[in-house]
């Protein structure tokens, strides 16, 4: 992580004096909120804390953070480890409530009106030993996007199967890269980080091989079907996915799909309403399906992602920053969230909302995807999850690459999380 990062959040010193409601003097907070962000979440943050600073007069500056899970957490635990007072509220990947926990303000009293709103598996998610560590502010499970209009023009349908899916992108391929060279047939995630975790449990899940860690601790990863599935995915690349994919996030693939230069895509549902907006040259031209199966009989597996707003021990605002976190992760904010980013609500009611359901249809369809999907093993790997997550992308990208076979390469994992394995593990 650069110092640039470091310097940017030096606290300004000015400070806006109010009169608060009993006439004494009070002086408005600076609140900084720290964010990684996709599409156009910078933009719409703006706007969603607006309605808060003008009832409370504390202003928020939002920090904005690389968009990798895998680098905002080494800077988080940075910060928090030096009890860093710069940053107020933080905004936490689903995964990461076990390893931060000691770190964050227990938020089960300020948000006891909001919690019987929620889906109970999300607060769930983000409490820790009784300790609501932190509230969440939007879900998240993969789709596979795909162009309509190419699968009509080509005869194929919705694939079910990767093998399927692996060979309508080829037809689809083959027929437009002619005219159009940089065309492929599957975009996703495949860069060395905690979004190819997700790509790869879905694979490996969907196949029938398990998730990694099981949820009693047990190291399961080394398994005939996980071999499949890393091998079915190693053939795509350089052949219906370009090798650049191997660094690709979630906006690389968007970036392809977006310009109208792939048949297929695994995204989250964020790429849903930026795919739609008018800038987009897929506007109107594609659907959303589940994540295909190994086989038939097998299970499409999503995995469970989400963000959440937490607030910093160390914040010398904490009344504020509070405050802030319950509005952020309240029903207003939510419906925004969800009509101009197309992002999950974790609020029940909201997947019954008619705007939401007019504007982003994705988000009433996605409500049992997200209910079933599945979740990366950071509960019962507690406080080693990041080192678990690496060393599983690291293998399935070395494996990706060609730097060894599936079958090598997760014997060879399944040897290191067992060294790992220890204390702070279940
Ligand atoms: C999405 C998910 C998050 C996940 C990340 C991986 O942002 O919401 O949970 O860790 O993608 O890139």
């Amino acid at each position: 992580m650069s110092n640039g990062y470091r310097a940017g959040v030096m606290r300004a010193t000015a400070l806006a004096a109010v009169l608060a409601v009993f006439g004494a003097p009070v002086m408005a907070d600076e609140i900084f909120y720290v964010s990684g962000a996709v599409g156009n979440a910078v933009e719409n943050f703006k706007a969603y804390v607006k309605p808060w600073e003008e009832k409370t007069g504390n202003t928020v500056t939002l920090v904005p953070m690389p968009a990798s899970t895998t680098d905002q957490f080494a800077q988080y635990r940075l910060w928090l480890a030096a009890g860093s007072t710069d940053i107020d509220l933080y905004q936490t990947d689903v995964i990461w409530a076990p390893q931060l926990a000691d770190q964050f303000v227990d938020l089960t009293a300020a948000a006891k009106d909001l919690v019987p709103t929620e889906f109970p598996s999300i607060v769930e998610s983000q409490t820790v030993g009784g300790k609501l560590v932190a509230l969440p502010i939007f879900t998240d499970a993969p789709a596979l996007y795909y162009r309509k209009d190419l699968l009509d023009k080509y005869k194929v349908a919705v694939p079910t199967t990767w093998d399927e899916l692996t060979a309508a992108a080829k037809t689809i391929q083959d027929g437009e890269k002619a005219a159009n060279p940089d065309f492929w047939g599957f975009v996703w995630q495949g860069n060395a980080y905690e979004g190819l975790t997700c790509d790869a449990l879905e694979w490996v899940k969907s196949f029938g091989g398990g998730q990694i860690v099981e949820a009693d601790g047990s190291i399961s990863i080394n398994n005939p079907k996980a071999v499949k599935a890393l091998e079915t995915a190693k053939g795509w690349v350089g052949t219906i996915s370009p090798e650049g994919v191997l660094a690709y996030q979630e906006e690389e693939a968007r970036g392809v799909w977006q310009t109208g230069n792939a048949a297929f895509m695994r995204n989250w549902p964020y790429a849903y309403g930026l795919g739609n907006g008018d800038d987009s040259k897929v506007k109107g031209l594609f659907g959303v399906t589940t994540l295909p199966v190994g086989a038939a009989g097998d299970t499409s597996a999503a995995t469970l992602g989400g963000w959440n707003v937490a607030v910093s021990k160390y914040s010398k605002h904490q009344d504020a920053a509070v405050s802030l976190a319950l509005w952020l992760a309240g029903p207003e904010v939510q419906k925004m969230r969800a009509l101009n980013e197309s992002n999950l609500p974790t609020i029940q009611s909201l997947y019954d909302d008619a705007d939401i359901a007019a504007k982003q249809p994705i988000i009433p369809q996605w409500k049992n995807v997200f209910l079933n999907a599945v979740p990366r093993p950071s509960a019962p790997t507690l406080t080693k999850y990041s080192e678990v997550s690496a060393k599983f992308f690291n293998a399935v990208h070395e494996t990706l690459a060609g730097n060894g076979s599936a079958a090598d390469n997760l014997a060879a994992l399944e040897a290191d999380l067992t060294d790992l394995k220890g204390d702070g593990w279940k």
